[in-house]
């Protein structure tokens, strides 16, 4: 049973609620819940993440182009923590398949994506995440069931590969790479126009038929 103070504000109480209660809620998105509060981080990459849920997520499921999933403590609206998935495929070498005894003659197979995940910076290391992997996981196992897919995938950024490494997912060794194009100034007034090919994330996949 949780027990609420409600001398403190909203945000103690959440805090609170999370403290004393040993699971969350994991729901998927809807206009119920209470996105506004939601900041995972500083960077350009969080200030991304932050605009998504914000202000697209809603938009994005609703016309079918992916589905949010938010984690909440038991009876609240606020969203703490949010996964988004969609549905994907994979390119896999042939060295990656003989490892895992694909004999299939594709190069390509189906995935469940983790288009974004995050946590509200002021929850994190709370097992949010760890939680909202293993109910995507569920999902995944189901349409590996009803439909067909092999893999959960992910782009992470550099600085989170290593999160989803600790959960057993490994790096792909296809990487697409995007190519840029940019116009530089040089010292003496003119334009070089750099072309550079580059990747900001890194792509990683768990295998559903090898569950660790
Ligand atoms: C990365 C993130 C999703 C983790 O959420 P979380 O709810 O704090 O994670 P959990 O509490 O489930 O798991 C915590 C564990 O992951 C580890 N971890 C968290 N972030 C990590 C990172 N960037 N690199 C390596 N390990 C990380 C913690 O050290 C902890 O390890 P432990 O279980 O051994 O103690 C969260 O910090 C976040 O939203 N970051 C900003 C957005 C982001 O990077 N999203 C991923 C985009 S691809």
């Amino acid at each position: 049973m949780v027990t609420v103070d409600t001398n403190t504000n909203n945000e103690d109480h959440l805090t609170n609620l999370i403290k004393e209660i040993d699971w969350l809620e994991i729901q998927k998105l809807d206009d119920s819940h209470d996105t506004s509060k939601f900041c995972c981080g500083e960077t350009k990459n969080h200030e991304d993440l932050d605009a998504f849920i914000k202000e697209d997520a809603l938009t994005q499921q609703k016309q079918n182009i992916n589905v949010t999933y938010v984690a909440v403590a038991k009876d609240t609206s606020e969203v703490i923590g949010f996964v988004t998935i969609l549905n994907d495929r994979l390119r896999v070498s042939n060295a990656e398949k003989e490892d895992m005894k694909i004999t299939a003659k594709y190069s390509d197979f189906p995935a469940t994506k983790i288009g974004r995940l995050a946590v509200n910076k002021k929850h994190v290391n709370k097992k949010v995440a760890t939680n909202m992997l293993r109910f995507v996981m569920g999902l995944a196992l189901e349409s590996a069931d009803k439909i067909g897919c092999r893999f959960l995938i992910v782009d992470s950024y550099p600085e989170s590969s290593d999160f989803y490494i600790q959960k057993g997912y490994l790096k792909n060794q296809v990487q697409d790479q995007t190519r840029t194009k940019f116009i530089k100034q040089k010292p003496d007034g003119s334009k070089d126009i750099i072309d550079k090919t580059q990747r900001e994330t890194i792509s990683l996949r768990y295998d559903l038929l090898n569950l660790k």
